[in-house]
């Protein structure tokens, strides 16, 4: 069968940031299924679905192999903010140049980056080659919470001392990304409705995103989104929840795709049980 080309993007009506959908922990993924009919249902026709994760576009797609359900979404922010894809389901994804080059703009040097790290935080060992991006650097960080913030303070200040304007996430009490300033998963977000709102104008009734860890809070962030912290979420995202508790945020009893469900209830965007 020829692969079709990704859809142009449609009118978004709302346009939900899903994440952190799947529940490892629950094998027929039951509440990744209600999702799906809620969806499909209330949204589908004329919203878009944008997933925002971690995860490299190989690692993803690894994901979407081993959990069916998981739907094609509209676009796809991977690797912590710093590459977005334009997907559509049989088409091969289609990398957003123009974030890259605005992430190129700010002399970004991945070297620079390694080598500060290798000289001033060897308690940092390198992720996978697969999550090695051209705009991010990862480590995984095998410490107790209350032992990590000396270790990144560390490695901020080497990081400045070698000239790199860089932004240091801690996620997950175990991973590290070093990303340029300019990206982040919000970041990338902002971006991307920038895109959207120059082409088709802003959603009219605006954006709701999700998110389980460290670093999804400045997706929190983007102005004028609401947002769900999911029952699972991390404990750097349940501080910054507690922190800075707001209307447009709502704190789900229930964990992955079933907190998104609840959300898009919660803030009438769907129907309620
Ligand atoms: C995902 C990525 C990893 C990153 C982590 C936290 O697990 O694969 O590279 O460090 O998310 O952002």
């Amino acid at each position: 069968m020829p692969r079709s080309q990704p859809r142009p993007l449609p009118l978004p009506r709302h346009f939900p940031i899903p994440f952190k959908k799947v529940d490892h922990s629950d094998p027929s993924h039951s509440a990744l299924h209600v999702f799906n009919a809620l969806w499909e249902a209330h949204f589908a026709a004329d919203c878009l679905l944008v997933y925002s994760t971690g995860r490299s576009h190989a690692l993803y797609e690894k994901l979407r192999a081993e959990v069916p359900p998981l739907r094609t979404p509209d676009a796809l922010v991977c690797s912590v903010g710093t590459e977005i894809f334009f997907e559509a389901a049989h088409a091969a994804p289609i990398p957003d140049a123009a974030w890259c080059a605005a992430l190129d703009a700010g002399g970004w040097d991945r070297a620079r980056v390694e080598a500060a790290a290798a000289s001033s935080a060897p308690e940092l060992t390198l992720q996978p080659h697969s999550e090695q991006r051209p705009h991010k650097v990862s480590f995984h960080l095998s410490l107790q919470r209350s032992d990590a913030p000396p270790v990144l303070d560390r490695l901020r200040a080497a990081l400045k001392e070698a000239g790199q304007l860089v932004t240091v996430i801690y996620s997950g009490g175990a991973d590290v990304d070093v990303l340029p300033a300019g990206a982040s998963k919000g970041k990338g977000l902002a971006f991307l409705l920038g895109q959207i709102a120059a082409a088709v104008g802003p959603p009219p009734d605006g954006v709701l995103v999700c998110g389980d860890s460290g670093n999804d809070i400045d997706l929190f962030e983007v102005e004028g989104v609401r947002g769900v912290v999911v029952a699972n979420a991390h404990e750097e995202l349940r501080a910054w929840a507690g922190a800075n508790k707001a209307d447009r945020i709502f704190e789900a009893p229930d964990r992955c795709a079933g907190g998104i469900a609840a959300a898009l209830r919660h803030f009438g965007l769907a129907p309620g049980q």
